[in-house]
């Protein structure tokens, strides 16, 4: 376990520590089951980039102000599988979709006082293979097992989140004042929760991951009520503010730990931005966010 750099406590209890929300808006995906259950409500099916630009596009229109976005939705360590779109699934749902999201409601985040956007990305991100280039769908559309998949997709997250925070701060995205047009923008990791993801690793691997998830299982075994603490903290916490936590991942309950030395590759990060803008505009069209 990483050790914690420097917040003033470890804990946080959603049922004591969550600030008064009223009038505040939050957008959660993956709300269905496991973690996001925890944290709210059902979105949209990430494997169709229209159907998500959709759905993107209604919530930039309707809503006046949006206190937290919180990007919880993934595929788990699971088989390869192209979306309708032609993309490697794992990328798409995990990275693709929720940074189009991300960025169609960044309007809004950016006009909210406080606003944060959190990302639910994971320890695991230290698995991806360190050849991995991130520079085109060509790459991304390979079998490079379950496992591999989903490490991916988590150092992805981290990486785009932070070339993000890096444009908004260069004013990339507009004026950037006290209060307003930077977000607070972190991902968070949930801890070993028990989940249906353990399921994926099952179908993925067979037996074999029968056996890994019997050897994971005491690694995986807080329930979610545990596993949308981090999530909380960084989208309703004040002390995100007070104690300046930007463009870090925090782990349970509110820990701020170094990620990999990948995901902090400068390379990488603008790797990966291109791809998602050459994605993401082949499969929908221009986009007024992605400069
Ligand atoms: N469990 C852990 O120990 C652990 C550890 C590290 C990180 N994480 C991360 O935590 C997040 C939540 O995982 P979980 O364990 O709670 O998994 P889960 O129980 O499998 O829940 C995943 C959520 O993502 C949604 N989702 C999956 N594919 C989708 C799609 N194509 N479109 C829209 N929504 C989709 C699911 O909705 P449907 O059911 O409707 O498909 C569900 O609400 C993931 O990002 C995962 O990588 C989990």
């Amino acid at each position: 376990m990483a050790s914690a750099l420097g917040l003033s406590s470890n804990t946080f209890d959603p049922d004591k520590d969550i600030p008064d929300l009223d009038g505040k808006v939050y957008v959660v995906t993956g709300g269905s089951a496991g973690i996001g259950y925890g944290i709210v409500a059902h979105l949209c099916n990430l494997e169709d980039l229209k159907q998500t630009d959709e759905v993107a596009k209604q919530l930039a229109q309707k809503l006046t102000r949006l206190d937290a976005l919180v990007c919880n939705a993934g595929l788990g360590v699971g088989i390869y599988n192209e979306t309708r779109d032609g993309i490697d699934s794992h990328m798409q749902v995990n990275v693709f979709a929720q940074a189009h999201l991300t960025l169609m409601l960044l309007p809004v985040l950016q006009k909210t006082t406080d606003s944060r956007i959190v990302h639910q990305s994971s320890y695991l991100h230290k698995g991806a293979t360190t050849s991995m280039k991130l520079e085109s769908l060509h790459e991304m559309n390979q079998d490079i097992c379950a496992m591999l998949l989903y490490n991916r997709t988590k150092l992805a997250q981290i990486l785009f989140l932070r070339q993000l925070y890096s444009r908004i701060k260069a004013t990339q995205f507009g004026t950037v004042t006290g209060n307003t047009g930077l977000p607070w923008i972190n991902t968070t990791h949930p801890g070993g929760i028990k989940t249906d993801q353990q399921a994926q690793a099952v179908e993925a691997y067979g037996s074999l991951g029968k056996i890994g998830v019997a050897v994971a299982r005491p690694f995986l075994k807080d329930p979610v009520s545990q596993g949308c603490r981090s999530a909380l903290f960084a989208a309703t916490s004040p002390d995100i503010a007070t104690e300046q936590v930007q463009n870090s991942l925090i782990v349970p309950d509110r820990k701020v730990v170094e990620p990999s030395k990948q995901a902090l590759d400068k390379t990488l990060s603008q790797n990966l931005w291109n791809l998602t803008k050459q994605v993401l505009e082949s499969k929908i069209g221009n986009l007024p966010c992605t400069t």
